[in-house]
């Protein structure tokens, strides 16, 4: 038994020298809701060495997929970002978080905030019919430095809106809004510059941000967060977590692996 599935590696993607992609096995019995985190790692001399990691995959899928940071010298991913097809990973037995859709009230607009590998949770998200039932749109905001760090910009663009079972639903709801930092992109810009100027809405044709009607959901650099949060106390929203929801949830994207 244990706390920890061994799943083997199934394939690798490294989107740069920074950022990668791994698919594993999945035992039949890991349960999980879709945008949670499990802690993943490896087994160094003898002793299970472990990170938070949010399931990039849906919940219904066969295998599990995971989006990581590659930091030189953490103990984890200096690692883990070796690994190959086959090798053996530790996945933990129960899933936890609080960027579910139950944990937010009802609303019109989900916008799902995310820089760096804080997609990962998003990804899961937007596999999930459930989360078109509840929306009429879905918009997910992804912030990072440079047009390379676009992990998964050509899925999201190209085969997403084609797939079998959700095209019809990504096609019809949901927006992808990738912005750059600190390159020349189409769109440019921090999240929060964004938001108060209110280009983003301008740009994907959306009202500006109201309580009544638009929920939040973000993951990414403790930064971000801290700043999405205080605009959002400032205009009276208040903060959902597992026994009450609310008008935004959030979850660091854990960073120093
Ligand atoms: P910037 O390039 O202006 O720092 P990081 O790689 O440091 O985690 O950053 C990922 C993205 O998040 C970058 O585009 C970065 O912008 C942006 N970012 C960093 N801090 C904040 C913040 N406080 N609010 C909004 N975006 C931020």
């Amino acid at each position: 038994m244990g706390a920890f599935y061994e799943e083997k590696v199934l394939d690798v993607k490294h989107w740069n020298g920074d950022l990668f992609t791994f698919r594993t096995t999945r035992d039949q019995t890991f349960r999980f809701r879709n945008g949670e985190f499990t802690m993943i790692g490896l087994r160094v001399e003898g002793k299970p060495l472990l990170r938070a990691y949010s399931m990039a995959c849906a919940n219904y899928d066969d295998t599990l997929e995971f989006f990581s940071i590659k930091v030189q010298n953490g103990p984890l991913t200096s690692r883990l970002q070796h690994i190959q097809d086959g090798d053996t990973i530790l996945v933990g037995k129960k899933a936890t978080g609080t960027l579910v859709i139950d944990n937010l009230k009802p609303g019109k607009h989900l916008y799902l905030l995310s820089t760096g590998t804080g997609l990962a949770p998003f990804l899961s998200i937007i596999r999930d019919p459930e989360t078109y039932e509840a929306y009429e749109k879905v918009v997910l905001v992804h912030g990072v430095r440079q047009v390379n760090d676009l992990a998964y910009n050509e899925w999201l663009t190209s085969e997403l809106p084609r797939d079998e079972f959700l095209g019809d639903l990504v096609r019809d709801k949901l927006v992808y809004y990738p912005t750059v930092t600190r390159e020349q992109y189409r769109n440019m810009g921090r999240i929060t510059d964004l938001m108060t100027s209110g280009k983003l809405y301008s740009d994907i044709g959306l009202p500006h941000l109201s309580r009544d009607d638009d929920r939040i959901m973000m993951c990414g650099s403790p930064a971000m967060l801290a700043d999405v949060k205080a605009l959002l106390l400032g205009l009276g929203w208040e903060e959902g977590n597992h026994g009450e929801p609310g008008d935004f949830v959030l979850e660091k994207a854990f960073v120093e692996k």
